[in-house]
């Protein structure tokens, strides 16, 4: 008979906790799909002291996360800690380093020190698995490590971020202001314990970064992502982008184009009729543009502490089986560094909302200087300025706001014929601008 896999576990928050619940509650069904029982043997967290509604009679408490990575009596190592920094890259390294097996949910980690970790992992012959560091449950990184290894990718993008998902659902379908929607997805266990890893767009930075070099062969980058998060996304950007027949989604896109690798992570307007658009709350939707074959949707839970385990367990199974990949899909030396195309040449159709001064000659010098910069104008509106009689200007220095969408032109051309307008005066405060993603 094979002997259990031994498995040490650092952090029992949201997802520790749901991983020891779920190997014990499924522990049979585990043991026939991986051909060997899976026993988890040793933890720690930051408090012993810390009341826990976990059952951990029978599992050591090791104080120190990296003893317990480099402890005799583990096989796997489970960091469930978070953070790009300390203890879990030490921890992680040590257990590489002592030739064990490691899980982890840390797209922090995994985007900052990846290639470092995949190289110990490599050199020692432990595995590195990471699945359920993007997109929780759904299985994106074996899909384009293993299921695509024979197909070329030319897009990767989607929703990666369960949060903002959840806020931006939110704050559209019940008018919910952004603070209580924030709040609430920190109840439910779908926020970073710093939750402006989520709204400023960082956690999907590092996913995206993550997804790139699986889907280009290329060293993880974070540095090369453009990073947009949602806290400028207002109430009237939402009713507005309805009313145009979109709807804002926080969007990474890693794309290759003739001047290099395009990563940005943004809010997006998308048509309210793609597919993407009805990807609701903490849904998380990753699509991948293969050659030679149609595009592949994968949807499903993003965050929470369930929906991550079940990934977290999988790679558990995967050590028990004996599988072992390359962490990034290929040997470390066989992956290139990332070329980043630069944002400024991004082309696509954007949303520019403008406060005007709402006098004769307004819309004519906005067109002007749109005109000059070879920017064409798909749709505009003005609303009716609050206190205007019907058919009336509200008089000397009222503002009106004016609604904006161009058809496909470069981002700079954009920021230089909005520099010029606000030049003339004819706005107040900043334009506020939203890239449109139509396919
Ligand atoms: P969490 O609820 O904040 O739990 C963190 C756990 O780590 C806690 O048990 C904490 O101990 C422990 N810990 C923190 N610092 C420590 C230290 N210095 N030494 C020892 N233990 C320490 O976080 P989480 O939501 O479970 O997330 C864990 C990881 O999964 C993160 O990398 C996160 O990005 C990733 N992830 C989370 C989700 C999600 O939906 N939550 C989804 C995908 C991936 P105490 O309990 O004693 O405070
Ligand atoms: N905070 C992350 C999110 C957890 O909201 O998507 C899942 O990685």
């Amino acid at each position: 008979m094979v002997a259990p896999l031994k498995v040490g576990i650092a952090g029992l928050g949201t997802v520790g906790a749901e991983v020891v619940r779920l190997i014990e509650n499924e522990g049979k069904a585990l043991s026939a799909r991986a051909g060997r029982s899976v026993r988890v043997v040793a933890v720690t967290a930051r408090s012993q002291a810390k009341k826990r509604s976990l059952d951990l009679r029978g599992i050591a408490w090791v104080k120190d996360p990296v003893a317990l990575a480099t402890s005799e009596d583990i096989d796997c190592f489970v960091e469930l800690m978070g953070g790009a920094g300390e203890p879990a890259l030490s921890a992680v390294e040590a257990a590489l380093k002592s030739g064990k097996s490691v899980v982890t949910a840390n797209k922090a980690l995994i985007a900052k020190h990846g290639i470092r970790l995949a190289q110990a992992a490599e050199k020692h012959g432990g595995a590195l698995n990471f699945e359920a560091a993007v997109g929780a449950a759904i299985p994106v990184i074996k899909t384009l490590r293993e299921g695509l290894a024979a197909t070329g990718i030319n897009r990767v993008y989607g929703i990666l971020n369960g949060t903002c998902n959840y806020i931006l659902t939110r704050m559209e379908q019940e008018g919910l202001s952004f603070a209580e929607c924030l709040k609430d997805a920190q109840r439910l266990g779908y926020a970073e314990a710093n939750p402006s890893f989520d709204v400023d767009g960082h956690d999907t930075a590092q996913k995206l970064a993550i997804l790139a070099s699986l889907a280009f062969g290329t060293k993880v980058a974070q540095s090369a992502v453009y990073v947009e998060g949602i806290s400028s996304i207002s109430p009237e950007d939402l009713r507005a982008a309805s009313d145009l027949g979109y709807r804002v989604k926080l969007l990474g896109v890693a794309v290759k184009t003739a001047k290099g690798i395009e990563q940005r992570v943004h809010p997006t307007m998308v048509p309210k009729s793609s597919s993407i658009a009805q990807v609701m709350g903490v849904t998380n939707a990753v699509t991948i543009d293969g050659e030679g074959i149609p595009p592949i949707t994968l949807v499903g839970p993003g965050a929470g502490g369930a929906a991550t385990a079940s990934a977290v367990v999988a790679d558990i199974a995967d050590v028990a089986r004996g599988v072992r990949v390359n962490p990034f899909g290929r040997p470390v030396e066989r992956l290139r560094a990332t070329e980043k195309a630069p944002m400024e040449r991004h082309e696509g159709g954007y949303y520019i909302r403008l406060m005007a001064r709402d006098l004769a000659g307004t819309a004519a010098t906005i067109a002007t200087h749109l005109a000059e910069q070879k920017i064409s104008i798909e749709s505009i509106v003005q609303r009716h300025a609050n206190g205007a009689d019907v058919g009336k200007s509200a008089g000397k220095g009222s503002q009106v706001p004016v609604l904006l969408i161009t058809y496909a032109t470069h981002e700079d051309a954009v920021y230089r014929a909005l520099a010029a307008v606000q030049r003339d005066k004819v706005i107040s405060g900043r334009p506020q601008v939203i890239r449109i993603e139509k396919n």
